[in-house]
């Protein structure tokens, strides 16, 4: 039905597809797996109309045909779940499930009965019982990506592409969307669905393809193959130099014999993670791994009292706390690194008041000689190699890299009893992520005990001694004292 051939394309000189050839059969749903920037969403865009910019061919029903924009593609039938939500928050849920596409009545006017009537129809076939009336940003984030998906599977596209439409749905909505896609399927419309949850891809697909740095190795029938066959495909057998370090196996040391500092007990937080419990050693490092949507990033923001747990017990060095807000947080020991450097840093202002911040709102000091402010934050840099080298420039003027190494030398004025890091090394080049892993080992060489989540598997095997894998809000698997790979990694999840 839909055929691609040969198709390569660049942004600003960087590959994100190298000669990538796909066919799509009439009925079928056809998986697409592969790690973080391997291409999948590129290609969809391409098929979305999205990109037109780009080599090779693209064949419909047997016509080639070449999409001028979305709009194009719509016409073609095509219809696209995008990775990022593209829903208007601001707009009701029957607005958002007929956007760009209203009811209207015979005079021309939009028929707002029609479209609250269908919305509430379509909603109900994928099990969801909102009132279409209710503002879409009232409701949680799984209920607002079953909204989008909502608005594509009803559309009348014949093809649908889903890109990674479950991160953050419930097991029960997962069940139900995949209940109406194959119903879709049946009904002679083709999918494509793009997912992390590998075992989810085998279940609902018939399809599978593997993407890995930018081309497609390979595509098999779902029933002929096995989660190791996906994984060994998506991170190559160390076929070349690049994906070698990321395939050997990495010794984890014995957990230490030091106190334990953070200590959480059946730790819970409904619609984000349950009972979990974990211990974090001075001068240890703990690694949190999951895929998009399995907890981590909200475990952590728990720890830090930014979303208080509903359930569950902690305590910091022995005595027990409870974290309602990250005030009481800071005053227990335990600070947070984000995964929005924006959310914690002040752009307009110089390095080295970013750098020293935290120092000064700890001791109180509201005023404190610039020159000795910028002594301070003189030292931090050049320790962690903040380029470039001058602490008077607006941060916002430094790289992503850099910057992160400016939200850790904060805490490198005052030294917390816990520190977590959340996708600390995210966007980063290869040589700011090497800065951040030896912050990282001198903070644990202080003695703090620090928590990484994250959801690349790279980041948590070079930065953790421990590692704890989370899917869908529980702690599945723990890595100590033992070998660990990319490819374990991956399967435990
Ligand atoms: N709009 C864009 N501008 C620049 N680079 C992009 C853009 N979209 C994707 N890329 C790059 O192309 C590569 C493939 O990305 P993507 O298709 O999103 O991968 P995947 O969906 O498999 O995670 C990555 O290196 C990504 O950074
Ligand atoms: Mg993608």
């Amino acid at each position: 039905m839909l055929q691609l051939n040969h198709i390569s394309k660049s942004f600003g000189g960087v590959a994100a597809l190298r000669d990538v050839s796909f066919a799509l059969t009439r009925g079928e749903i056809h998986g697409l797996v592969g790690e973080n920037g391997a291409g999948k969403s590129t290609l969809m865009k391409i098929i979305a109309g999205v990109h037109h910019d780009y080599q090779g061919t693209l064949t419909l029903d047997g016509t080639l045909r070449s999409f001028a924009s979305t709009r194009d593609a719509r016409a073609a039938g095509i219809g696209m779940v995008h990775q990022e939500l593209s829903s208007i928050r601001a707009l009701t849920v029957a607005e958002n499930v007929y956007l760009g596409a209203q009811p209207v009545t015979r005079f021309g006017a939009i028929d707002w009965r029609a479209m609250q009537r269908g919305a509430r129809e379509h909603l109900a076939r994928l099990g969801i019982d909102v009132d279409p009336r209710a503002k879409l940003g009232a409701l949680s984030l799984g209920l607002q990506q079953l909204v989008e998906v909502a608005r594509v599977l009803f559309s009348g596209a014949r093809i649908i592409i889903l890109d990674e439409p479950t991160s953050a749905l419930s097991p029960p909505e997962v069940e139900r969307l995949f209940a109406v896609l194959r119903r879709l399927r049946d009904a002679d419309h083709s999918l494509i669905f793009i997912s992390h949850f590998l075992d989810d891809v085998l279940a609902i697909c018939d399809r599978v393809t593997v993407f890995r740095n930018s081309r497609a190795v390979a595509t098999a029938r779902a029933t002929d193959i096995s989660k190791a066959w996906l994984i060994e495909n998506m991170i190559g057998a160390g076929h070349d130099a690049l994906e070698e370090s990321y395939t050997e196996d990495r010794q984890l040391p014995p957990v230490p014999r030091t106190p334990v500092v953070l200590k959480a007990s059946s730790l819970g937080l409904a619609g984000a993670f349950r009972d979990v419990s974990l211990t974090v050693h001075a001068g240890e490092v703990l690694g949190v791994y999951g895929f998009m949507g399995s907890g981590q990033l909200e475990l952590v923001h728990s720890l830090v009292g930014k979303l208080p747990a509903d359930s569950g017990q902690l305590a910091v060095d022995g005595r027990p706390v409870r974290l309602r807000s990250t005030t009481q947080a800071r005053r227990a020991g335990i600070a947070l690194v984000p995964e929005s450097r924006r959310s914690m840093l002040f752009g307009e202002e110089p390095v080295f008041k970013n750098v020293t911040i935290s120092m000064l709102r700890s001791i109180g000091a509201l005023l404190v000689h610039p020159a000795a402010e910028r002594a301070i934050a003189e030292r931090q840099a050049e320790q962690l190699a903040i380029r470039p080298p001058d602490v008077n420039l607006p941060l916002r003027t430094l790289s992503g890299g850099n910057q992160q190494k400016v939200a850790l030398a904060r805490w490198l004025t005052r030294l917390p009893r816990v520190l977590l890091l959340s996708e600390p090394t995210r966007g980063m080049d290869v040589g700011a992520k090497d800065d951040v892993t030896k912050i990282v080992r001198g903070l644990r060489q202080q003695g703090i005990g620090i928590v990484v989540a994250s959801t690349e598997p790279e980041t948590v095997l070079s930065l953790a001694d421990r590692i704890m894998v989370m899917r869908k809000g529980s702690v599945v698997h723990e890595f100590a004292a033992e070998a660990v790979s990319k490819d374990r990694l991956l399967a435990a999840a």
